[in-house]
């Protein structure tokens, strides 16, 4: 057994999905967003907007580290969701091999795109500039930062239970 983590793009579901997984096969939940919120005391936004990107990132990184060190301390498998920019950093890609496998949640562009249009006010990447070029721009720099990552790919389709389908795909 390992644990199951979540990777994918800003509105691919990830945080639901592995809400839903964790529910499903009674595993606790980690969200390394919430984490690096409860950590530093303020939201991302904040984050980001004081101290700056790179900031952030490192903190993911040390959010990894942890939960390696968790998971060394306390055996035992977890779901885990990561936050959409996580697998970029090859030390974290490296990180998330050992805690885990990971699922990428692959969607259409249009897909992702008609989702954030909803919710872009909490998403410091997607501000400032038009939505549809930001997301295509950034999902072009990451793909392959994902598919390395991956152990397992699903292709996301509207309206299907995809923690099911991932329960039933690793048999789990
Ligand atoms: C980010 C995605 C966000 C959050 C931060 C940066 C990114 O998480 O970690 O705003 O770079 O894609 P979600 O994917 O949960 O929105």
């Amino acid at each position: 057994m390992s644990s199951l983590i979540l990777e994918g793009f800003m509105g691919s579901g990830k945080s639901t999905v592995a809400a839903r997984l964790s529910e499903k096969l009674g595993l606790p939940l980690i969200d390394t967003d919430a984490e690096i919120e409860r950590r530093a005391g303020k939201t991302i936004s904040s984050i980001f907007a004081e101290e700056g990107e790179e900031a952030f990132r490192d903190m993911e990184t040390e959010c990894l580290k942890q939960i390696r060190r968790l998971q060394e301390k306390e055996p035992g498998d977890r779901v885990i969701s990561l936050g959409g920019g996580m697998p970029v950093r090859e030390e974290n890609r490296a990180l998330l091999k050992e805690i885990g496998t990971v699922i990428y949640l692959k969607a259409e562009p249009e897909l992702l795109i008609r989702r954030l249009e909803k919710e872009t006010g909490s998403r410091p990447m997607l501000s400032g500039k038009d939505l549809a070029e930001r997301v295509l721009n950034l999902l072009g720099e990451r793909e392959e930062a994902y598919m390395e990552a991956a152990d397992v790919v699903i292709l996301l389709e509207e309206g299907e239970d995809v923690a099911e389908r991932i329960r039933k795909e690793l048999k789990r």
